[in-house]
């Protein structure tokens, strides 16, 4: 299979280096030769540390290297079946690109966009064929993470839908099949691990370290949200919320926090400007710093953890009650896409769905916000005695 990739960064590498991996023939192409040459380096050095780890060798390093070409003309693309763009973040651009594009390849190329945040029926509508225009979003690390987002326009095929599923589940990549919405699964359903987080640190019930400690030791979150915020970028994550709201219609359950446009403005970024939530310079990693300064009050961490998975699980079953995925692609894509320690539909059967409403109207009763209203679905399914799997 012949496959264009559109975009030579950090995403359109990866994906690249996943193809051409599987064994597609791989044409890389961006507008700009630099970030083509760093891309070439960068996909050696990876390789390299692979061979190191043992985990390939010289042959399967060629075998990859091989399968891809390095193009600085779109038109070089022309005998694809499959593109996937990833550049700038810019609807005109992508628009501008895609229709190009279009008077290249054949008429059954599937032409896909790796995009986080714009919506996919949006930049189909820049081709004569919009049927052939699909989503595949890949998280990063790209080659690492298991889990892939499919979404299907309200323009695009089913044969496309069913093809795209296909090659990216021969790509040995778990599928998760999303609607066409804001932030589609992943994005969506974690917003209220740093949003809630970051409320409860605004009220003053605990510090940074003490809620992510709260989330690492009850709930078994790899990183707790801050050190998380801090790994992702304050500028990054605070800008996937405040688009994630925006394109709710100002839903407050997505509202952003003051406190992390503050950090965002004051360059407190996180790990890549050395300071964010916790300090970078100072010897300590984050996870030292939680586990020695968080204070350790059994009841006080219950409570943050409960909170905040209360509504992580209450986002995910909203999600599956708006038809957004199915109940097993939720979970998936939470566990596969951004390394959940359980999906939350799981979880929620674990804790009792009475349990989950429980605690949804207990925070409505206290605070009187629509952000805590409890989805109809986990209403529903707790009156009619309902779990999601068991
Ligand atoms: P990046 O900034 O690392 O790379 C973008 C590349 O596109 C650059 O090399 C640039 O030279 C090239 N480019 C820009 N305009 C172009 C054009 N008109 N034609 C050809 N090449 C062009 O960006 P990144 O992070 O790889 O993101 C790319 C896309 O993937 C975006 O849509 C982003 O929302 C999405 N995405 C990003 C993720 C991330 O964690 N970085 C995760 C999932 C999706």
């Amino acid at each position: 299979m012949n496959v264009g990739i559109i975009g030579s960064g950090t995403m359109g590498s990866g994906i690249a280096q996943v193809a051409a991996t599987s064994g597609c023939k791989v044409k890389l192409y961006d507008t700009n030769q630099n970030a083509l040459d760093k891309s070439k380096n960068a996909l050696e050095k990876v390789l390299n540390r692979l061979i190191e780890k043992g985990r390939i060798d010289e042959n399967e390093k060629s075998r990859i290297q091989g399968n891809i070409s390095y193009v600085n003309s779109l038109k070089d693309l022309n005998d694809s079946n499959l593109t996937i763009e990833a550049i700038i973040e810019n609807l005109d651009v992508k628009q501008k690109v895609f229709a190009d594009l279009e008077t290249y390849v054949s008429d059954d190329c599937i032409i896909a966009s790796n995009t986080s945040s714009l919506s996919i029926a949006s930049i189909a509508s820049s081709l004569q064929k919009p049927e052939r225009c699909v989503g595949i979003h890949f998280f990063n690390p790209a080659p690492l993470m298991k889990l892939v987002e499919v979404i299907p326009a309200i323009q695009t095929s089913k044969e496309v839908l069913d093809a795209s599923v296909e090659t990216i589940t021969s790509w040995k990549k778990v599928v998760a099949v999303a609607k066409d919405t804001p932030g589609f699964i992943v994005n969506r359903v974690a917003r209220p691990f740093y949003g809630e987080s970051l409320r409860v640190y605004e009220e003053g019930i605990a510090d940074f370290a003490t809620i992510d400690w709260s989330l690492k030791t009850l709930g078994k979150f790899r990183m707790g949200p801050f050190e998380l915020m801090d790994f992702i970028g304050n500028d990054v994550n605070y800008t996937v919320t405040e688009t994630v709201f925006t394109a709710f219609y100002f839903d407050p359950r997505y509202k952003p926090a003051f406190t992390q446009k503050r950090f965002a403005e004051a360059g407190y970024l996180g790990r890549k400007s050395g300071k964010g939530y916790y300090e970078y310079q100072n010897g300590m990693s984050s996870a030292e710093f939680i586990s020695a300064s968080a204070i350790k009050d059994d009841e006080l961490a219950q409570r943050i953890f409960d909170r905040v998975l209360v509504m992580l699980i209450n986002e995910a079953a909203d999600a599956l009650f708006l038809n957004i995925a199915s109940a097993e692609d939720i979970d998936n894509a939470m566990t596969k896409g951004v390394n959940y320690p359980k999906g939350l539909l799981a979880w929620a059967d674990e804790k009792g769905i009475d349990w989950c409403v429980n605690q949804l109207d207990a925070l409505y009763d206290e605070y009187h916000e629509d952000r805590y209203r409890c989805s109809p679905l986990l209403r529903k399914m707790n009156r009619e005695g309902k779990t999601f799997f068991c």
